[in-house]
């Protein structure tokens, strides 16, 4: 037992300590963990030093270095190389001036897995721009970004699935050539942008789709076509949305969330919006401009579980058994059982 705890102890036991060699500026931790100190991380953080400092020059066991607040207008594949650059893992170039990026900046990290490049003025990403990184996430949210080439994000090792963030940017259009090929992103939020359609997506294996804040006005038929994978699709405070078309969601067997919330202007919704969700096990219209939804909807949503509703109103699906036919045995009956701030509700008002 004692042998046990000891053990335990040099496990987790991290060592934090101070680096002499440390840039001008910079401060460096390392961090040892694993049994012996087997392992150690160096973090260097180089934020709010100011435009001199690149390039700056790095340990050699650096995994994660922090850029933020330097006004850099310019970065290259020479700023960015360089003993410790080749085993970087996290990169974070936030709140800086960053206006463009050349293709090969960040090509000699072929290590990396995290680059932050939000709070800056980017307006385009050259093509395949991140061609030699495994990134796993990219934060490129709150720039000045207008069109998406789709292969832009294309890598090299198209195993890893990736996350990005393209939230609050200008973004009008994303597009992807035919002979592009398809590129592993997993996450994708787009919220915060000036698309007026959904296209360019086809294909792409995402789970989680965010269109939020958007100035769309329809959803189409063919909008999500070949997004299989799909299970979290967020179209809310869309105030331009009015109008969903009959099977706009018909080819997201996987769909689990559909987030229509606060869309004052989408009043109705036809019970063929809901076809061939299967999976669909939460409906948010809070805050929505829909008062009622057709008789029979849930039967087109074997999955459903909850609604959420007008102001406050939650609905989750129950199961109710009643002995009333006593030949058959207990009857399983499914129903909606509604409650608001101040208790129950009557399911009546919802289907
Ligand atoms: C890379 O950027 C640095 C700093 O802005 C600049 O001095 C250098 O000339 C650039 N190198 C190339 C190859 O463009
Ligand atoms: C990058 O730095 C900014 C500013 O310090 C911070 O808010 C952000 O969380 C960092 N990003 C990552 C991925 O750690
Ligand atoms: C994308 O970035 C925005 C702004 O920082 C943040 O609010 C949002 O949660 C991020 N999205 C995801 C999916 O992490």
């Amino acid at each position: 037992m004692e042998l046990c705890l000891w053990f335990n102890v040099i496990l987790l036991t991290s060592v934090v300590s101070a680096n002499k060699f440390c840039f001008p500026g910079c401060s460096c931790e390392i961090e040892s963990f694993g049994l012996f100190d087997s392992f150690s991380l160096t973090k260097v953080d180089c934020s709010g030093v100011g435009n001199h400092i690149v390039p700056v020059s790095i340990p050699l066991d650096t995994s994660y270095l922090d850029l933020s607040y330097n006004k850099l207008e310019k970065i290259n594949e020479s700023v960015l190389s360089g003993p410790g650059y080749t085993t970087l893992v996290n990169l974070n170039l936030s709140y800086n001036r960053l206006v463009k990026i050349s293709s090969t900046a960040f090509s000699k990290l072929r290590y990396l897995e995290s680059l932050d490049l939000s709070h800056n003025q980017l307006e385009a990403l050259p093509d395949q721009s991140f061609f030699y990184s495994p990134l796993v996430e990219l934060d490129l949210s709150f720039n000045s970004l207008q069109e998406i080439q789709i292969g832009a994000f294309t890598s090299k090792s198209n195993g890893k699935a990736i996350n990005i963030n393209l939230s609050n940017n200008l973004i009008k259009s994303i597009s992807r050539r035919p002979d592009d090929p398809v590129p592993n992103i997993r996450n994708l939020d787009l919220s915060g942008n000036q698309l007026r359609s959904v296209h360019g997506l086809q294909g792409i294996p995402l789970q989680y789709l965010n269109l939020d804040r958007n100035p769309i006005s329809k959803i189409e038929e063919n909008n999500f076509l070949g997004l299989k994978g799909l299970t979290h699709l967020s179209l809310s405070q869309m105030e331009n949305l009015g109008e969903i078309a009959p099977r706009s969601f018909q080819d997201l067997p996987a769909l689990q969330i559909l987030d229509f919330s606060s869309n004052q202007n989408l009043r109705i919704l036809s019970k063929d919006v809901f076809l061939g969700l299967n999976s669909l096990q939460e409906l948010n219209l809070l805050n929505s401009g829909v008062a009622s939804l057709p008789k029979d909807t849930l039967q087109h949503l074997p999955s459903m579980k909850s609604i959420t509703w007008g102001k406050n109103i939650h609905c989750v699906k129950t199961m109710k058994e009643s002995q009333f036919h006593l030949q058959n045995g207990v009857v399983r009956r499914e129903v909606l059982l509604c409650r608001d701030g101040q208790g129950a509700v009557s399911a009546q008002d919802v289907l």
